[in-house]
């Protein structure tokens, strides 16, 4: 896997992927997206991989959105196209099977703020910004931001934040509830590897039940919903982690032996 612009690295059972292009601020430009791409496939086949952290190169910026050099010349049919790359590539990672963590250090704007939101966790420093600055630019957001950022903060909240084009500070943005976490930029990976450890100790399988649970969940009504919910809580007692945890728990065993499986 030849990367020019993603780096992936793994420690035991957690993932580490990097946006690296610090010299743009991290822009997504197609290749970056399509390395992302290939990146999360990667991931996909990975079962030792238990929680995955993605972060941006350099204390600047997570991603300061799509490479704009690469959309400034672009017609309807390829802006549309541009959007459709970016919103597949997204929408695989919000989808796969494992946790993601996006670690934000600075600058999380427009595709950046679209991409920490397609993570299941944002944990940011204290010098992160965040913004959807795209109608400045004479368009909307194109990677899953006219969506996803009212699902997490609310409708009003993601219209004044979209309509405006205003970038928040990290403080703020915890507030409206759109990262978990704010630290000190020097903490920020450890937080993060830290998270992700505690997460990659639960029984993997539990966890990737819950997120799915959790993810289709909040497209249908709930008693659909619920009969989701149902279905991966039945799942559990067909495998070896249900059994182990519970042996644990009644013969009194911090220690516990989870497989993924
Ligand atoms: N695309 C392409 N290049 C970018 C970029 C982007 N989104 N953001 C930064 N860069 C480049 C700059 O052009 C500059 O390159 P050069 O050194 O070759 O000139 C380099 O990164 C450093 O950036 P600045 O000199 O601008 O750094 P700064 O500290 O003065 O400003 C910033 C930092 C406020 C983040 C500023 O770079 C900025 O406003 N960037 C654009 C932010 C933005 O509008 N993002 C939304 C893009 S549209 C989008 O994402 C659409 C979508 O939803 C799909």
């Amino acid at each position: 896997m030849e990367l020019n612009n993603v780096l992936l690295e793994k420690e035991g059972n957690i993932a580490m992927v990097t946006i690296n292009r610090p010299k743009a601020l991290n822009a997504l430009n197609s290749e970056t997206l399509k390395e992302l791409d290939l990146v999360i496939a990667n991931l996909e086949e990975d079962d030792s991989i238990y929680a995955v952290i993605l972060t941006g190169a350099g204390e600047k910026a997570f991603v300061a959105g799509a490479d704009i050099t690469e959309m400034k010349d672009l017609n309807a049919i390829q802006g549309r196209k541009f959007s459709i790359l970016g919103n597949k590539v997204f929408r695989r990672l919000e989808n796969l099977e494992k946790p993601v963590i996006a670690a934000i250090s600075g600058f999380a704007l427009g595709g950046g703020c679209e991409l920490s939101m397609a993570c299941d966790i944002r944990i940011a420093s204290e010098k992160a910004k965040f913004g959807q600055p795209e109608t400045g630019l004479g368009i909307t957001p194109g990677f899953g931001g006219t969506q996803r950022l009212a699902r997490i903060v609310g409708l009003g909240k993601a219209k004044e934040l979209i309509y405006t084009g205003a970038i928040i500070k990290a403080d703020e943005a915890y507030r409206i509830g759109l990262v978990n976490k704010v630290v000190p930029l020097e903490e920020l990976m450890n937080e993060a590897k830290a998270m992700a450890n505690t997460i990659a100790n639960q029984a993997p399988v539990a966890v990737t039940l819950s997120k799915i649970a959790i993810n289709r969940g909040m497209q249908v009504d709930i008693d659909t919903a619920l009969s989701y919910e149902a279905e991966v809580f039945g799942e559990c007692f067909s495998t070896h982690d249900q059994k182990e945890g519970m042996t644990a728990f009644v013969e009194k065993r911090s220690e516990k032996n989870f497989q993924n499986k």
